[in-house]
């Protein structure tokens, strides 16, 4: 018990760390939240910063979920206390402490965090991601969709009703900071993945 406690406060610090803001930082680029759609994220670091950048925040932004998952069955802890885990890395990601609780849309955690969870998971989510992505060519659409049907995969692989709730939680989380996402998809406005980019080289 103390245990779960001690990491799921270790997995909200280490979802508060901003990899978005970290990368820009060290690379010299602009704040990704004041630039493009303001949302410290690999989506909009590839709008402003390009292809590296954005590779190494969504990997930075995955490990943040994955690692406390790891650490969580190195240490025997039970589905209750993994979704615990999950969610509370996922919440310092959108909610995060080192930035004035001013954060991101939670996409790479969320995928780190299923993969850690049970990897099968997690890769049936960036597969649909992906697919959506190849063909839609809109990252905020392609989130959209796979964390929609995430509660149903995490039932499937693991129909444990403490995992299937943190999910739900998860999702419906992502949703309302995809707010501005799903209003521009409606208007028809949101931006393609390779056209709207500053830098994608
Ligand atoms: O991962 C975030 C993505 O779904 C949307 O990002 O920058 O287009 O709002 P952005």
């Amino acid at each position: 018990m103390i245990m779960t406690l001690l990491l799921v406060g270790a997995a909200y610090l280490l979802g508060s760390v901003s990899s978005a803001i970290i990368v820009c930082r060290l690379m010299g680029l602009p704040d990704p939240r004041t630039e493009g759609s303001n949302n410290p994220g690999a989506t909009n670091v590839l709008r402003i910063g390009g292809k590296k950048a954005a590779a190494i925040t969504l990997l930075g932004d995955s490990l943040k979920g994955l690692l406390p998952m790891l650490v969580g069955h190195l240490f025997g802890v039970g589905p209750e206390g993994l979704a615990l885990i999950g969610v509370a890395a996922f919440v310092g990601h959108l909610y995060p402490v080192f930035f004035g609780f001013r954060g991101g849309k939670g996409v790479a955690t969320a995928l780190g965090v299923q993969i850690g969870l049970y990897w099968p998971i997690g890769l049936t989510v960036a597969a649909i991601w992906l697919f959506i992505a190849k063909v839609m060519r809109i990252s905020s659409l392609s989130a959209l969709i796979s964390m929609a049907l995430a509660p149903v995969i995490v039932w499937l692989f693991w129909p444990e009703p403490a995992l299937v709730a943190a999910q739900i939680l998860i999702s419906l989380l992502l949703f309302w900071r995809h707010r501005s996402n799903i209003r521009k998809l409606l208007d028809g406005t949101e931006g393609r993945l390779g056209l709207d980019s500053t830098r994608q080289e």
